[in-house]
């Protein structure tokens, strides 16, 4: 299944468009199957209805930790790097991981977790968090994984929506200088969740922590009752896997719901090509450092499933990049001899501005291959990583996809296809993008830009939202019908090469975090004394994109304080989606422009957020143009 050449990756990508279904047959039989499929694929994007590996019946956790345990039972399967760089690290090999996902997913059974029921984690960066996912696998139980950055809120909203049984936590966790409380935080959200009977509570930073009898038990005390001898449940290739909430242009988030087998293989399968993972790396198994939390898509498919899937080993980071100092990520690459290094522009960006100082003194060496994920990656930082970081003899794999993709779609292959900086450059064998106008008509030849669609299945794809399969047809298949649309614009130049520009919807990537506007807007309008609000994207040096909220109060702050009122609007956001959702400006306005029909014209909002206010365009349909004078005045 491994690609070498670009020669090979044109013979692959052919066969995969000319017959999907022996393509990924052929990658799916080098996995381990308890019964094989009966029929490779069975589609339509109507209603949509998407099966990979029909009938076929497996268990994740066999492929990733069992069937290594003969040729690499002693291999480091996780290494994991404490905040503290004074805490010792932990390496587990596949053994050890297979030991540990084994006792944990005996603990799930004792506490009553049964094949199908829906377990919340919200856990640190710790080892036990990719154990947790694994041990839910194990006995055929759905994860869904909530951000430790997320309020009670947002975690209440997750739970009730997939009607979680049980929850995992810690008293609290580390990031950077700052002790974060999570039991505190699960405790607030559980008042609002009948569905949770049982919470699994592990310490890590051993901070006093309220534990209610009946409900709440000890991570700690519960692996000491049981054994490492947990036979694997036998799944459907169609089986739920995991939900993850994601957000969109409309509503609360919405979980995305992938299943076993076709996620299985596309992780892996894009794991192993794209970063071209070798097992007899110049000192062994490569290190494949992706930096990203498991609490999002990138930390699920390649910290956890893609990796272990293919046997390598993944380093699992509990800090921030920033912290000590900002040489934090290259201390980790010279420590543990790191291969691959799998980044966000906003990290780059931002360890950029701290200058090469920090940087100097590590040897980086061992790397051989850099990626960049979740945002478009600017010129200057794709050079900067380039010649700073890879020193120019590392390809950067600038990789395209989404949660609901489940894997990467378009994007390079380290060593194979010729780069271009800042282009996502060619899509992955098995996915077929197509560009289409506003109208859904078809944009053919290069040179030409559009909306991104998919217009075939790929085994990665998400099957449905949970609990709500309209609002996913709705949501991605109904825009331009018998096409995925992506949500994102995208263009192609004169080689065939693919540059993703950004959302076309009104999705903000803050940070390489995915905020939906009416979200933030919805927060802030539960603040007392707002009356309406209005959310827009702005271009932000390190974060990619900030969020500009315009606000309207019913009468002038408590002492005509508007500082302290941006500050509690702040603090209510944080409050109810999290501290990634605050605004980075607020504007308090006495008007929105709206045109007659009441829609807020947010395209002159994003205008005047981004500094342009000599160039509104046509503000003639307007209800009361003399607003937008009002608002440019106030900018802030
Ligand atoms: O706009 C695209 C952007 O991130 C969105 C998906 O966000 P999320 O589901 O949170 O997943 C992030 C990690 C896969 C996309 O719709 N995006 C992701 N990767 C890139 C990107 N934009 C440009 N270039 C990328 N490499």
């Amino acid at each position: 299944m491994v690609i070498k050449t670009f020669d090979e990756y044109q013979t692959a990508y052919k066969h995969s468009v000319d017959d999907p279904e022996s393509f990924w047959a052929e990658i799916a039989q080098e996995f381990q199957w308890r019964k094989p499929w009966k029929k490779t694929l069975q589609w339509n994007f109507t209603e949509p209805s998407i099966k990979w590996f029909v009938g076929g019946k497996l268990n994740i956790t066999e492929n990733c930790l069992d069937r290594h345990l003969a040729t690499r039972g002693d291999q480091p399967a996780i290494i994991w790097e404490p905040n503290d760089p004074h805490e010792a690290s932990i390496t587990l090999t596949y053994r050890m991981l297979h030991d540990q996902v084994c006792r944990m997913a005996n603990v799930l059974k004792r506490n009553g977790v049964q094949k199908g029921d829906r377990v919340c984690i919200y856990l640190p960066m710790v080892p036990e968090l990719a154990i947790s996912v694994l041990a839910c696998a194990r006995i055929g139980a759905i994860h869904s994984v909530v951000f430790g950055g997320f309020s009670a809120q947002s975690i209440a909203d997750r739970i009730n929506d997939a009607q979680c049984k049980l929850v995992i936590t810690a008293d609290g966790a580390y990031r950077g200088n700052k002790e974060i409380t999570l039991k505190g935080t699960v405790d607030d959200a559980l008042i609002g969740c009948p569905s949770v009977q049982r919470v699994i509570v592990m310490t890590r930073t051993r901070t006093p922590i309220a534990m209610f009898k009946g409900r709440d038990v000890w991570m700690e005390q519960e692996l000491k009752q049981v054994t490492a001898h947990c036979p694997a449940e036998e799944m459907d290739a169609e089986d739920i896997l995991f939900i993850l909430y994601t957000s969109g242009s409309t509503g609360k988030p919405k979980g995305v719901v992938h299943t076993i087998g076709g996620y299985m293989v596309y992780a892996a399968y894009t794991f192993q090509n794209v970063f071209q993972y070798k097992h007899d790396g110049r000192t062994g198994p490569q290190v494949h450092f992706c930096t990203a939390d498991i609490g999002w898509i990138t930390g699920h498919s390649y910290i956890v499933y893609g990796p272990l899937a293919c046997g390598a080993t993944s380093l699992l980071f509990e800090g921030v990049p920033t912290w000590p100092d900002a040489g934090r990520f290259w201390d980790i690459v010279d420590k543990h001899a790191v291969n691959i290094l799998y980044t966000a522009p906003t990290a780059i960006r931002s360890l950029m501005s701290f200058g090469l100082d920090k940087v100097k003194n590590h040897d980086l060496s061992s790397l051989e291959v850099l990626g960049s994920v979740g945002e478009p990656i600017n010129e200057e930082a794709w050079h900067w990583y380039d010649d700073h970081i890879g020193k120019n003899r590392c390809p950067i794999v600038d990789t395209w996809w989404q949660t609901e993709t489940g894997g990467l779609m378009i994007s390079p292959i380290a060593n194979v296809t010729p780069l271009k900086p800042a282009y996502a450059t060619l899509p992955l064998p098995g996915v077929q993008p197509i560009l289409v106008d506003e109208n859904g008509k078809e944009i053919e030849g290069n040179g030409v830009s559009g909306n991104l669609c998919i217009k075939f299945p790929w085994p990665g794809m998400l099957r449905t939202t949970y609990g709500d399969h309209e609002r996913c047809k709705q949501t991605y298949f109904a825009t331009y019908p018998g096409l995925y649309f992506t949500g994102d614009g995208c263009l192609r130049d004169e080689d065939g090469y693919y540059r993703i520009t950004g959302r076309v919807d009104d999705v903000l990537n803050v940070s390489g975090h995915r905020i939906g506007t009416a979200e933030v807007e919805n927060a802030i309008n539960m603040h007392t004394g707002v009356v309406e609000s209005a959310v827009v994207g702005y271009p932000h040096d390190i974060k990619g994109q900030g969020i500009y909220a315009y606000v309207i109060i019913d009468q002038p702050p408590v002492d005509n304080d508007t500082d302290l009122m941006k500050r509690d609007i702040l603090a209510t956001v944080s409050r109810i989606i999290g501290p990634i959702a605050k605004p980075d400006k607020i504007q308090f306005v006495v008007g929105l422009p709206k045109t007659r029909s009441g829609k807020i014209m947010r395209r002159i909002l994003r205008k005047i957020a981004e500094g342009e206010l000599g160039n509104l365009g046509d503000t003639s349909t307007l209800l009361d143009p003399a607003v937008v004078e009002e608002i440019k005045e106030g900018v802030v």
